[in-house]
């Protein structure tokens, strides 16, 4: 039987922010408070799925097997979601839960993580937090580039913000005004850019090799319209000593898989007159400029005039990857 303290405190965490506190306290009693000690595992990898929890206090590590050896991809606190994945998939744990500061939890089955589903203003946060784990346990895409170096390639995460950040203050003046026309990047765009929901706002980041611990070189994004939902903005950024290598060509090849996927059709862009590298990839796709004011360009292409960018090959991994990731967002938000 779970408390009211305890009740009382989940209202308390941002998942359940847009709902009604009366409904997560009748929910709450579905609940078994539990606790776990320092070492002790909360769930393994390849596990059951049979419950998910609730963090009330302490603190747990998150580690996923990527390649031989396990990868931390986060840490649980106080508001905490786990073990939700596994049972919206109806597969096998995804992760490894190692708890390093005793934790106290409320525990669910499955009954009760669907009747959670159920409550009003619950979904939409639930969606970017299962989105962007499904994103960080994906597995990296190595994509060659024309010369033969081969760079990787996965779903950008709202873990990426202080690499946005330092890529940021590594470009170069020009670039900067390229991509935001101004010379600074504000702390709130920065935020708007992490802040990635996979469904209408999805985006790629290109790592200087297809290892998990690489230095992110470049991103791209594409956000869709609010007026019409078969169209999204797209835009990219890539440090200065990477770019004419090809990395813009192959992220636009990329977000176009992802577009496939989201039923978005065509891309918009805002250019400068003078930025003939992006210039070049939209009329690559066939684009018909438009002036919005002195030297600032608008386009609008086909997004399927991306296809043949990508090799088969990797075109099939991107998209296995991005399917995935996208359906545990649009599952949890429709
Ligand atoms: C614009 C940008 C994303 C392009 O990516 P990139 O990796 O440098 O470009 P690519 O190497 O894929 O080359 C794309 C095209 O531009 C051409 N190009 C590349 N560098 C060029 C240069 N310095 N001058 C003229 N053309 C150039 C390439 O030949 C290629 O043309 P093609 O498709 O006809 O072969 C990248 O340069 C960048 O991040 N610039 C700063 C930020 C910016 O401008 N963002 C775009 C605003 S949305």
């Amino acid at each position: 039987m779970v408390g009211s303290m305890d009740a009382k405190a989940l209202t308390d965490f941002d998942l359940f922010a847009d709902a009604a506190p009366a409904d997560i306290a009748a929910w709450a009693q579905r609940l078994t408070p539990v606790s776990f000690g320092t070492g002790e595992p909360m769930m393994r990898e390849g596990g059951v799925s049979d419950a998910f929890y609730v963090v009330l206090s302490g603190e747990a590590i998150v580690t996923h097997r990527v390649g031989p050896a396990p990868e931390t991809v986060g840490t649980l606190r106080s508001g905490s979601i786990i073990g939700e994945l596994g049972l919206l998939r109806q597969r096998l744990r995804a992760a490894t839960v190692l708890v390093t500061n005793p934790i106290t939890a409320l525990r669910g089955d499955a009954d009760a993580f669907a009747e959670l589903l159920a409550i009003a203003g619950v979904r939409p946060r639930l969606s970017k937090i299962v989105a962007g784990r499904l994103a960080g346990f994906a597995p990296i895409t190595p994509v060659p580039l024309k010369h033969g170096h081969v760079i990787g390639m996965r779903a950008g995460l709202p873990s990426d913000r202080p690499y946005l950040a330092d890529a940021i203050k590594r470009m170069s003046a020009e670039s900067l005004h390229r991509r935001f026309f101004s010379a600074g990047v504000p702390d709130h765009l920065i935020d708007y850019l992490v802040d990635i929901d996979y469904v209408d706002h999805f985006s790629w980041v290109a790592l200087e090799s297809p290892s998990p611990d690489a230095t992110p070189i470049g991103s791209c994004r594409y956000i869709r319209s609010f007026e019409d939902r078969r169209k999204a903005e797209v835009a990219f950024g890539i440090v200065d000593e990477w770019q004419g290598k090809g990395i813009g060509t192959v992220l636009i090849g990329a977000l176009a898989i992802a577009a496939s996927i989201t039923g978005i059709t065509t891309f918009t862009a805002t250019v400068l007159y003078d930025n003939q590298p992006m210039r070049s990839i939209f009329n690559r796709a066939g684009a018909h400029w438009t002036h919005l004011e002195p030297g600032v360009l608008n386009t609008e292409v086909p997004a399927a005039g991306y296809r043949d960018v990508l090799s088969p090959g990797v075109q099939q991994r991107l998209a296995t990857v991005s399917s995935d990731i996208i359906w545990g967002a649009g599952t949890m938000l429709f």
